[in-house]
């Protein structure tokens, strides 16, 4: 879309020294091998033996780098719970519960919703979680985000193991958001290029209309991107220098290139991980943390009780 490279283009050439260099910088340029900090010896956690060390990962990254796309995948996969921020406040939206008046205009303009509502919505989701394997997408956002995080975490002597940070060139996410569609009841995200559903229009499980995000437009995406430059890439440098929690940087345009880096390294750290019986489907954007490993309902839990 020719609105779309403009938009890569003056992104490129506007951002300031500091915001631009995530694409160049120290983090993107190890992005192999994996591990870009380790814990550090003598961190005193309550899993660090591998046969119970509990996956509490954050998958990090721009907008439209493939964060829920590669969440849900591992979530099919693998016994592990995912949160994504951006699901959860969709949800409130639609249910018109107080967080959703408030966030509406906020997520639709492509601003931040500010930290002390998100913090409260996703502490009181994750505390569910309680010990089992989870991913967290789209949160923290900001710093002041990422330290309240650490804080509630480590209370619970339970913190961050790892951050995956998908490091995507900003033309292939503008040219993917384009083409992305999405089921919203579900969060379910379809590409006209990469990943079509099997009827145009419609979703794989329930046969209901797909829709367009309303932030996924060019001007509100651009928002978004400068919005990530400005307040979210400085947590990278914050993980680096964590005490807990290993910042892993994965590189590529496809997820033939990201998927198995990303599964490896799930796979080497985590070996206690099981595979499910059989692939999770998601039907709400809840499901997530409702359903235990052979999909029974676990945990009851609506937007409004956040
Ligand atoms: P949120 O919904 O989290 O949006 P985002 O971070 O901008 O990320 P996206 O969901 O757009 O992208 P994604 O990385 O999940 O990529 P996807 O897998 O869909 O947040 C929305 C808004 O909520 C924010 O703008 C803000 O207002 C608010 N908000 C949320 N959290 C907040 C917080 N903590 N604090 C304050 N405010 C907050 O993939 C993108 C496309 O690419 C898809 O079409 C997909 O099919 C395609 N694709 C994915 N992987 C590949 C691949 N490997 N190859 C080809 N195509 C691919
Ligand atoms: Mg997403």
């Amino acid at each position: 879309m020719a609105s779309l490279s403009k938009l890569a283009s003056a992104l490129r050439v506007s951002s300031s020294p500091g915001s631009r260099s995530i694409a160049h910088s120290a983090f993107a340029g190890k992005a192999l091998p994996f591990y870009l900090h380790s814990p550090r010896a003598g961190a005193n956690t309550s899993d660090q033996n591998d046969d119970n060390k509990v996956l509490r990962m954050l998958m990090f990254g721009k907008p439209g780098a493939g964060k829920g796309t590669l969440s849900s995948r591992l979530v099919n996969k693998y016994d592990i719970l995912s949160l994504s921020a951006g699901d959860l406040l969709r949800q409130h939206i639609a249910e018109r519960t107080d967080v959703g008046r408030q966030a509406e205009e906020i997520v639709a303009s492509g601003g931040l919703v500010p930290d002390d509502i998100m913090i409260r919505v996703i502490t009181s989701k994750l505390d569910a979680f309680h010990d089992k394997h989870w991913i967290l997408d789209g949160f923290p956002r900001t710093l002041v985000q990422g330290k309240l995080l650490d804080t509630h975490l480590e209370n619970q002597n339970a913190p961050l193991s790892m951050v995956v940070n998908l490091d995507v060139a900003d033309e292939v996410i503008l040219s993917r958001i384009s083409d992305r569609w999405i089921h919203l009841p579900s969060g379910r995200v379809y590409n006209m290029s990469y990943n079509r559903p099997k009827v145009h229009g419609f979703d794989d499980e329930t046969g209901e209309p797909l829709t367009k995000r309303p932030d996924d437009n060019p001007e509100v995406f651009s928002r978004r991107l400068k919005q990530f430059y400005a307040s979210t890439s400085p947590l990278l440098s914050y993980y680096s220098k964590s005490k807990f929690t290993r910042l892993i940087s994965l590189q590529g345009e496809t997820s033939e290139e990201i998927w198995p880096k990303l599964e490896a390294c799930i796979r080497g750290s985590f070996p206690n991980i099981r595979e499910r019986a059989s692939a999770r489907r998601r039907h709400s954007l809840s499901d997530a943390f409702m359903s235990d490993d052979e999909g029974r309902p676990a945990i009851k839990t609506r937007a409004g009780s956040g």
